[in-house]
């Protein structure tokens, strides 16, 4: 099976939670799962649950100075010199993700693919390796995002099979769905879904379905106490509530037929 998922939404709806349970949910089912990390204030490791020993020593891919200078040919720290616009990636993900619990991680950095940022060898080195992963790369492949696709290239987001946005019943997150989805139509993509987290009741649940089209809602996540305090505990969600998981299989179902 292909599936190449980017998560995205407003700040704190629940990105990485969402990216943590459906990662760990593919891993339980025997799939070779990559999760990346790609949002600039990295914690998905946590919520998948990699311990302390392991989260403390990720150094993200965009702040490896060697590895950097060294695939593209550039010197560190120097401002205007020419480098390798085409640096070899195809081995990074191996090379250089942490696996545990069946998920191998991959933590991007700062990540500005669009073109529209810096043309530095740091950037250069993320974009030809986000679209390695989205293009190339055969495992089942869920990045972790910042809200926007922006950062994005057109050709780099063709190569995702699904956009997930979360919202929060509330206006704002909602909002920020909508700007998403016209950034997508902007470049022809299509394929993109709301998944509604934190959602306390019907009335909740009534809310997003009166601000989005039903067709375009994956389903429901509830508010969850044990989620909520497995941040503080540092434990992953996927570990602290059953009935969240159960929620994010059928969300995970849903998302492969309409993929
Ligand atoms: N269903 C839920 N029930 C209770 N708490 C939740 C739920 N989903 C997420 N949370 C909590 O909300 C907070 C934000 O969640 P998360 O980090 O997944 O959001 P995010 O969108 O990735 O945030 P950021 O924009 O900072 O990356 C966390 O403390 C998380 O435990
Ligand atoms: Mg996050």
């Amino acid at each position: 099976m292909k599936m190449k998922m980017a998560i995205t939404g407003k700040g704190g709806v629940g990105k990485t939670t969402l990216a943590a349970v459906m990662s760990r949910i593919y891993a339980s089912e025997g799939y070779k799962v990559l999760a990346v990390d790609a949002d600039p204030d990295p914690n998905l490791a946590l919520a998948l649950g990699f311990p302390p020993e392991i989260t403390e020593k990720i150094v993200p891919i965009s702040e490896m100075k060697k590895l950097v200078a060294e695939r593209t040919k550039s010197t560190p720290g120097a401002f205007g010199k020419m480098f390798k616009i085409n640096p070899k990636v195809d081995d990074i993900p191996e090379r250089y993700c942490r696996e545990y619990n069946g998920v191998r991680l991959l933590t991007m950095g700062t990540v500005d693919t669009g073109g529209t940022g810096c043309f530095c060898p740091e950037n250069v080195l993320l974009k030809k390796l986000t679209s390695h992963l989205l293009l190339q790369n055969k495992d089942i492949v869920i990045m972790d995002m910042e809200a926007g696709i922006e950062h994005l290239g057109r050709g780099t987001a063709q190569g995702v099979d699904v956009f997930i946005v979360v919202v929060e019943p509330g206006i704002r997150s909602i909002q920020t769905f909508k700007h998403v989805k016209k950034l997508a139509m902007d470049i022809g993509i299509e394929k993109i879904f709301v998944v509604a987290n934190k959602i306390k009741n019907k009335e909740d649940e009534n809310f997003v379905l009166k601000n989005i089209d039903e067709k375009e809602c994956l389903g429901f996540m509830h508010y969850s106490g044990a989620v909520g305090s497995s941040d503080r505990v540092n434990k992953s969600p996927y570990d602290s509530d059953k009935e969240t998981v159960e929620e994010v299989k059928k969300i995970k179902q849903k998302l492969e037929m309409g993929v």
